[in-house]
């Protein structure tokens, strides 16, 4: 695992550069995208380059990590509508290759073929991961098998307290999600991490000298063989 270390919106310009790169080189690209606070200035940036004509999205495919279950694509806290806010709205690309796992209705059925779904599209080019302050990765949580694919997961107390700073109340936070496995994402040819911010410091300790356990999910990704991890000095501080 490589790291760089900067500021978030330093660490945010680099991801998008290498999105830029990725999507310039190959226009069909396969794109993994995460939500989250972590990638917004990645998105930002992404929306920017792609209104200074510096990259166009028009033939990429994107897959997204997770959706909370019992949210509708429209509610405002879905992973469904943070995308299309934060990038899809934005950007020029055909939201009918854009991916993100269904929360409610046939969404077992939904998730059951997404890895295969993402087979058929060629696999993830590119995958940009958050990271929970426990170490998971998507809404994978500790002890969740390195062999998962795309699976239901109950959230991790400490995952619902994190998030409940997004919605009303901590009651209206759901307790269960559909998410890509550790498998899943470990398929991606390229991986970036994005980690700001003192919460996430044991995490990033975790996954870069701890050992490779279940217990910590993203220490999968020690095997991974090319995946850089961002962090700003506050993620990194423990490590140092
Ligand atoms: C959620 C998402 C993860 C994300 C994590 C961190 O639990 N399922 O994919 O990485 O939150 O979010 P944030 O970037 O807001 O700290």
């Amino acid at each position: 695992m490589k790291v760089v270390v900067g500021s978030n919106e330093k660490i945010s310009e680099l991801i998008a550069e290498e999105f830029i790169k990725q999507v310039n080189k190959k226009p069909n690209s396969v794109l993994g995208l995460a939500t989250g606070t972590s990638p917004l200035g990645v998105y930002a940036n992404l929306v920017k380059a792609n209104k200074e004509g510096r990259v166009s999205f028009k033939d990429v495919a994107t897959f997204n990590l997770d959706e909370y279950i019992g949210l509708e694509g429209t509610h405002n806290q879905s992973y469904r509508y943070f995308m299309n806010e934060n990038l899809f709205n934005h950007i020029d690309i055909d939201k009918s290759r854009t991916h993100v796992l269904k929360g409610t209705g046939d969404y077992l059925a939904y998730a059951k073929q997404y890895d295969e779904e993402i087979k058929k599209f060629g696999g993830i080019d590119l995958q940009i991961l958050g990271i929970g302050s426990d170490g998971h990765i998507a809404f994978n949580e500790p002890g969740t098998p390195f062999d998962s694919l795309t699976h239901v997961a109950e959230l991790a107390e400490s995952t619902i307290v994190d998030n409940s700073r997004l919605f009303n109340d901590i009651s209206e936070v759901p307790t269960k999600a559909v998410t890509m496995g550790l498998k899943s994402i470990m398929n991606a040819r390229k991986i970036v991490l994005i980690a700001t911010g003192k919460n996430k410091a044991k995490a990033i300790y975790n996954l870069l000298r701890g050992p490779k356990t279940e217990e910590v999910p993203c220490s999968i990704l020690q095997d991974h063989p090319d995946c850089t991890i961002y962090v700003d000095e506050d993620a990194y501080s423990l490590v140092k």
